[in-house]
């Protein structure tokens, strides 16, 4: 498999320090392996009892239910609700009035929600949800910035049984239309805007064009942030402040079965339009709430900040779901984060206090780059663990997170997860586990995962090969939305029984998991999941493209960035301009996020002679290295020649 060849050799290692040690909930490896051992050997016996700890409303009969495979059912029986779990649970104990939420804008203004101050926003939002006939087993679609009233609207949708389906607030208006009728929608909650980078970022606009026209969205709930300027329909369309203080909060959470659908999440895959994930209840809080307690070694007195957005699965599970139902205290940042200053985040540790930071590496090479300076000038002495997620760490950026963020002191937890897998699955563990820098270490509880080759056989220490998991695990997605074939497909069919995560891995000589990137045709740029396909329909559905293959090369700060190899129609002219229009297009088709770093022009791609793109070839022009793969099968040299600029 020469494309998933390791070149990285990384040797040092860091045991727990002692101080990690002594704070963990876990420290005793003897007591690790053990429990790890069940889990995997045993998992009716573990996840039986861990699950014990959620609030169900009436008991599960059975643990797990494979029969139906690919399709899994965890708890059957039992009925518990999401909004119970994170808040319902804790009143009439200390936690009420504990702070569930420490906001703060972009701007500077502040809010801080106590546990029951929340409930009582959540069960009044889900009256008015109730109020304009949303129900049980409707979906409602979320376009907020990062303010508390997102936080409300996922948790009264899970009151009352409607399942979410967050739309992040970067997409575009097309993006999120075709997000809203794939999942069947009948209400959006949104904001007039949000601040990003000093300036209101408009959303409600973008809504406004998304549901134009379409019968099936009734209600536009908009919550007012930025006071900027927008239409209103005034049948559709009301005042979450207004509709808020109206309600009555009292609403009694809605029992759900255990596989009853909690949300969905639209993600890219390799081919068709974005796909939405399904996220089931019992399971998926499960999920999230272990890996709060035992990745993150919540406890009562922490401060914890996720700077992930809500529109990311990072944000469902540990901003919302997992810290809430561990009780504990978070903070919420609406903006970025050089705004006003390249040091806002650090001031915001030091600031709440914050014990545990858990972000993205693309997050940590921008910080290298603006400098030590900025977290310099503020104390960072309150944080005791590190978190990332999203890509791969190289070892430069963790080193850096280890020393400048962490003093030393803090362990670095390298999170591998996905959408799809609705918790963490590889992970160290405070307190337990010694890290190496770049490796996300070993698996979580009840996750037996290997790395396979081609013919699904386990390959050797340092061998390269494909990343599955062979059991299935709570939170694990039961399928793609209104599309059983696609789910069979994309996760199950290279090896029936093992589910094909999509990523190349290799597992070191002590048996360490080193996460070497995407296999198929998704590109991380930044953390956030595209799909070349999806690039590349965007740009051919501009009246000038007649073609287009879209390939990543490596970017020091985003990890991958996009370059899209574009062909004209006849007689169009080439040029900065239309470079910059086609730019643009791609950003409003997809979102910004999705804009290309690079477009070039090229009167044909390299095809083989059965008429397929050769893009392995192209990712090696774009990232300026020699050709190593077979040219044989080319169909016209020429192309390639021309496309190195040896012509
Ligand atoms: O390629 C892996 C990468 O992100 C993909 C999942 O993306 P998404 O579903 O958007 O979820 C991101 C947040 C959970 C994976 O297939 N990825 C995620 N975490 C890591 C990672 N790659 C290497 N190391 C990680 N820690």
């Amino acid at each position: 498999m020469p494309e998933i060849e390791s070149v990285l050799h990384e040797t040092r290692t860091f045991p727990p320090s002692e101080a990690a040690r002594k704070k963990a909930r876990l420290s005793s490896l003897e007591e690790y392996e053990r429990l790890y051992r069940e889990s995997i050997d045993d998992p009716e016996t573990f996840f039986g009892r861990e699950a014990k700890n959620l609030p169900w409303i009436e008991p599960f009969e059975s643990v797990l239910d494979w029969s139906g495979a690919p399709f899994a059912k965890w708890f059957s029986g039992g009925k518990i609700n999401a909004s119970a779990v994170a808040l319902d649970q804790h009143l009439g104990t200390p936690v009420e009035n504990k702070i569930a939420f420490l906001w703060e804008g972009e701007p500077g203004d502040t809010r801080a929600i106590t546990y029951v101050e929340l409930h009582e926003e959540v069960c009044q939002l889900a009256n008015v949800l109730k109020g304009r006939g949303v129900k049980k087993g409707d979906r409602v679609a979320l376009y907020m910035p990062m303010i508390p009233e997102l936080v409300v609207a996922v948790l009264a949708c899970a009151r009352i049984g409607a399942a979410h389906s967050v739309v992040f607030g970067g997409f575009s208006a097309h993006a999120l239309r075709e997000r809203i009728e794939d999942g069947g929608c009948s209400a959006v909650v949104t904001a007039d805007g949000g601040y990003r980078r000093g300036e209101p970022l408009p959303l409600k606009p973008q809504v406004d064009e998304a549901v134009r026209g379409l019968k099936a969205v009734h209600t536009v709930i908009v919550v007012e942030r930025c006071e900027n300027d927008i239409d209103w329909n005034a049948d559709r369309d009301l005042w979450y402040h207004v509709a808020v203080s109206e309600a009555s909060a009292d609403c009694p959470p809605e029992p759900m079965d255990s596989e009853d659908t909690l949300f969905l999440l639209y993600t890219s895959g390799t081919t068709g339009g974005p796909k939405g994930i399904q996220h089931t209840t019992g399971g998926y809080m499960l999920g999230a709430y272990l890996t709060c307690k035992y990745v993150f070694d919540m406890q009562e007195d922490d401060v914890y900040w996720c700077t992930a957005d809500v529109g990311w699965i990072t944000g469902h599970s540990y901003i919302i779901y997992g810290p809430l139902s561990n009780g504990v205290t978070s903070v919420m940042y609406e903006g970025a984060p050089n705004s006003p200053h390249e040091g806002r985040f650090w001031e915001l540790c030091q600031k709440y206090g914050v014990t545990i930071f858990y972000t993205a590496p693309t997050a940590i090479r921008t910080f290298m780059r603006w400098g030590e300076e900025h977290p310099g000038k503020f104390d960072l002495s309150s944080l005791r663990l590190l978190g990332t997620v999203g890509e791969p760490i190289n070892p430069e950026a963790w080193m850096w997170y280890h020393r400048v963020i962490g003093g030393e002191r803090c362990p670095i937890l390298d999170t591998w997860w996905q959408t799809e897998t609705g918790s963490i699955m590889l992970t160290p563990l405070p307190g337990i586990t010694a890290t190496k820098p770049g490796s996300a270490t070993f698996p979580f509880f009840g996750v037996d995962a290997a790395v396979v080759d081609e013919e699904g056989k386990e390959v050797g220490p340092n061998e390269g090969g494909f990343l599955v998991i062979r059991k299935p695990w709570p939170s694990m997605l039961r399928g793609i939305w209104k599309n059983e074939e696609r789910y069979r497909e994309t996760y199950w069919s290279k090896y029936g029984d093992k589910y094909f995560a999509g990523d190349g891995a290799k597992r070191d000589e002590d048996g360490y998991f080193w996460i070497m990137g995407r296999v198929d045709d998704v590109i991380n740029v930044s953390g956030h999941r595209l799909s070349t396909m999806e690039v590349e329909s965007a740009l051919v559905s501009h009246d000038s493209v007649v073609e287009s293959a879209v390939v990543s090369r490596p970017d020091d700060v985003t990890g991958e960035a996009i370059v899209a190899f574009t062909t004209l129609g006849p007689g169009i002219e080439d040029g900065d301009e239309l470079r910059s229009t086609l730019m643009d297009h791609v950003a409003t088709q997809i979102g910004k996020l999705a804009r290309p770093a690079e477009i070039r022009f090229t009167d044909a791609l390299p095809k083989t002679r059965s008429g397929k793109i050769m893009r392995r070839l192209l990712r090696d022009i774009a990232s300026g290295r020699e050709t190593t793969g077979d040219t044989s099968t080319i169909e016209d040299l020429s192309v390639l020649a021309k496309l190195r600029g040896d012509e």
